[in-house]
């Protein structure tokens, strides 16, 4: 058996798979060794990780597949440590086969770091949104990108739905005038307002955009939109209900609200700033649990201040954790609210936490066997991107 392992080839299996009839995308077949090392990094738990073994995600938890992958020989590798050439993550990254990692403390593989991982053969994302690995580097190279498609999305849709309601309705303000033992009616009340009426509108219309579209028309919006280079296959698009508005500046300038659902890659990096703020409706809200980066910081911050824009809410961050001085933890409207930001945790709940960790031991077991990934986790294949939803390719 050991021969047959050893046989195994490192490289793109040669004829396509089949499976239910589909063809499958190629696959990479683990290097032979039994004990291959896997690197992941994960954010640190603390208390609360020893407190709830539910927290799978942690360095403490470690998804819950350590004995599974010592039973097979492997050496795991779990940390937090992710910054300078000394830390763990760089230092193991050298040699490791198998890299996992998450958005909310992304080990940020880039070109350099993909140069010096000379063994590296597969990322997995335990979630959703693998930006912080250099995708090119990886085609380049014939790393493979994997994600547990699907995992959080309910989750982030449920956290959006949050975020546009908390703005709307002026909640945040109003319980910290709570917590502070105050109870001025109207010091809220001149900055609330109903959702029904509005014209709400996703940036991307995956799976988390369409997601919201389908929660929001209980709320009887004026209108539904969507801004997507692939535009929501027709019955989809029935079922939600939504216009397809195609340049995007006309797309924001319509919005009460907007929503942003798509992956951070070069086509969205930086793509709310001044200039597109400017075509934003005076008031609107913006809502942005994709990535952080596809909003420039100080431009939101400004916009926010002046009462361009009088919300903005979201988990993520352009640097994460973000700086104490980060402006976006900090930022009011003229009326002294209009901030709902939290830390990174929309799709790591832990019903999220459950699904991402049973589907990164599953993308695992795959690699080891051999068998053909599920073609939806598949970012990066061998040599190429397969998801559609980097950038138009
Ligand atoms: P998806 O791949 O199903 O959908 C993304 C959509 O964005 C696609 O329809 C794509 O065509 C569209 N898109 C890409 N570039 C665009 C552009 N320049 N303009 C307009 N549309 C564009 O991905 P899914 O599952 O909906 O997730 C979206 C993103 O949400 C992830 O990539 C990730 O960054 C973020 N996310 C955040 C989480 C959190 O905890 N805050 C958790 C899960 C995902």
């Amino acid at each position: 058996a050991s021969a047959i392992k050893r046989g195994l080839s490192s490289s793109a299996s040669a004829t396509p798979r089949m499976l239910n009839g589909r063809t499958l995308a190629p696959t990479v077949n683990h290097s032979g060794n039994a004990g291959m090392k896997i690197l992941a990094v994960l954010y640190k738990g603390g208390e609360a990780a020893k407190q709830e073994p539910r927290l799978l995600g942690t360095v403490e938890n470690q998804l819950g597949i350590r004995s599974w992958l010592e039973s097979q020989g492997h050496e795991y590798i779990v940390t937090d440590d992710k910054e300078g050439p000394n830390s763990v993550f760089q230092q193991h990254i050298k040699d490791a086969e198998v890299l996992i990692t998450t958005p909310f403390h992304p080990g940020y593989l880039t070109r350099e770091l993909v140069d010096k991982a000379k063994n590296l053969k597969v990322c997995v994302t335990a979630g959703v949104g693998s930006d912080h690995i250099d995708l090119d580097a990886a085609v380049e190279r014939d790393i493979q990108v994997l994600e547990v498609t699907g995992s959080n999305v309910t989750s982030v849709a449920e956290h959006v739905m949050m975020n546009i309601l908390l703005l709307v309705r002026n909640f945040v303000p109003a319980h910290e005038m709570i917590e502070r033992g105050e109870w001025r009616v109207s010091d809220i009340a001149r900055n609330a307002f109903d959702l029904e009426g509005k014209v709400i509108g996703t940036l991307g219309a995956g799976r988390i955009g369409r997601l919201v579209l389908e929660r929001l028309r209980p709320f009887n919006p004026k209108e539904l939109l969507y801004y997507d280079y692939n535009p929501l296959p027709a019955d989809a698009a029935a079922k939600v209900g939504a216009r397809r508005v195609e340049d995007l500046k006309d797309f924001v300038s319509q919005c009460d609200i907007v929503t942003v659902n798509a992956p951070l890659h070069e086509g969205t990096k930086g793509l709310i700033n001044a200039d597109l703020l400017k075509h934003f409706k005076k008031g609107a809200y913006l809502v942005n649990t994709a990535r952080g980066a596809i909003c420039n910081t100080e431009d939101v911050a400004a916009a926010l201040k002046s009462g361009q824009l009088n919300g903005y809410a979201g988990d993520v961050w352009d640097v994460q954790p973000a700086p104490k001085d980060h402006p976006w933890r900090y930022m009011k409207n003229p009326l002294g609210g209009g901030n709902g930001m939290t830390p990174h945790y929309s799709g790591t709940t832990l019903d999220a936490q459950a699904r991402y960790a049973a589907g990164t031991k599953q993308i695992l077991e795959n690699y080891f066997q051999g068998k053909a990934q599920e073609p939806a986790n598949i970012i990066v294949g061998v040599g190429k991107y397969e998801s559609k939803s980097y950038g138009q390719r």
